[in-house]
């Protein structure tokens, strides 16, 4: 790359402003194209564009000048990406691992075809074939493509259930006796050397289905956890290019190790390696694509991230509680800079770095109990306090 390098990045949510966080640093463009000319990235980036990253013209005219194209979302044009690969540019992740877990059917049938150990499964075209397959039930159904934070996803326990079932191609999953959710995050170089992180339990809010907070390291024997990366590594390895995978693992009450699905991009299960890590997962996406060695992922102490979730409706966001939340030693605020909240919409994020699992407990349980995102009410003379702040963007 004679000229500075470009980045085109597809999405512009938290993640992708988490990465230009820390690609300001080494400044590095970075162009962004997003459908909301109000979403997370849209007055950061060196370039923003507005338009549909699934739509394979729009993409490719983005993409045209740069020389790494990456993703903050799954749901973006494999074709357009093919074809940038086809020009010479760096694509990461590539469009062939990128089209194998778009689509939870295939994803599935890749971990078979790799023995990489995950839930029975079998693919059916519609509810209709359920009843076929009663011998996976109590099961989980998944929409094959277009799901995301649990949306798409229900739990079957009965034939009964399957009247209510959504329709099209789905994953009929045996549903696993869950101990512990993990997660474990690995980074792949173009020359193949590779970085993993210690593996982090997620906790889910069963309201949202969305991860309510995560703490790292998991609490698991040395031998579960030393399993866990190894089988994180198998996965990345399998899909053998470049890039950023996270892989959520179930961790099953006879100790089993099953894969749930991986992302091939930045992860919230990976937020709190910002403060917790020498090297950040934005940190080593940004090293992966620039084709620069990759960091340390060594864990430094113990850390959590709690989600911040809205509630109470649509609004203009105002957040409470924050004097409280920062009191505690090792914490930090990251704010989306969502212009509007939404009853179960991430909109940022609480970090917290501490010795010891009791401290991480502490710094939940205040988040969680004072740490609330609503809908400003509006038309009153209500004081925001040092407790409240106004969203980063908005
Ligand atoms: N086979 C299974 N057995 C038990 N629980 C399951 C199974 N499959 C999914 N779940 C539960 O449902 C959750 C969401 O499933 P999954 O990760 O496949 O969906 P998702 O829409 O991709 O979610 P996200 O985007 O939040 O990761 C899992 O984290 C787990 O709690
Ligand atoms: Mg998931």
């Amino acid at each position: 790359m004679a000229h500075k390098p470009i980045i085109a990045l597809l999405g512009g949510g938290q993640l992708g402003r988490m990465f230009l966080e820390n690609a300001m640093r080494y400044d590095i463009t970075v162009h962004v194209l997003d459908p909301d000319p109000q979403c997370p990235c849209a007055h950061l980036a060196t370039r923003f564009v507005q338009g549909d990253f699934d739509d394979p013209d729009t993409v490719l005219r983005f993409a045209q000048h740069a020389d790494v194209i990456g993703i903050e979302i799954e749901h973006v044009s494999v074709e357009a990406l093919e074809k940038l690969k086809a020009q010479g540019k760096t694509v990461i992740p590539d469009p062939s691992v990128l089209q194998t877990i778009k689509d939870k059917g295939l994803q599935k049938q890749f971990y078979l075809d790799h023995e990489i150990p995950t839930a029975d499964f079998a693919l059916i075209h519609d509810k209709s074939q359920i009843a076929g397959h009663a011998q996976l039930l109590p099961a989980f159904l998944k929409a094959r493509t277009g799901g995301y934070d649990g949306k798409g996803v229900m739990p079957i326990n009965t034939l009964a259930d399957a009247a209510q079932a959504f329709e099209g191609p789905c994953v009929l999953e045996r549903k696993a006796e869950i101990d512990l959710e993990l997660a474990v995050l690995v980074v792949r170089s173009a020359k193949g050397a590779v970085a993993v992180y210690d593996p982090v339990e997620m906790v889910f809010d069963p309201r949202f289905n969305l991860v309510d907070h995560l703490r790292a390291p998991a609490r698991v024997a040395p031998a579960i956890a030393g399993s866990a990366k190894s089988l994180a590594l198998r996965v990345a390895e399998a899909f053998a290019m470049p890039g950023l995978y996270a892989v959520e693992l179930f961790l099953t009450k006879d100790g089993e190790l099953l894969v749930n699905e991986t992302a091939p991009r930045a992860h919230n299960s990976g937020h709190h390696t910002i403060e917790a890590c020498a090297s950040s997962q934005f940190d080593q996406l940004l090293r992966a694509y620039m084709g620069w060695p990759l960091g340390d992922a060594t864990l430094r102490g113990h850390a959590a991230m709690i989600n911040l979730v809205g509630e109470g409706g649509t609004g203009p966001v105002e957040l409470s509680g924050l004097d409280d939340v920062l009191h505690v030693p090792g914490t930090f605020l990251h704010l989306y800079g969502k212009t509007e909240t939404r009853t179960g919409r991430k909109m940022g994020h609480v970090a917290v770095v501490a010795s010891s699992h009791a401290d991480l407990d502490q710094a939940i349980a205040v988040t969680k109990v004072h740490c609330r995102i609503r809908p400003a009410s509006t038309g009153t003379s209500k004081t925001n306090g040092p407790a409240s702040v106004a969203p980063h963007n908005s």
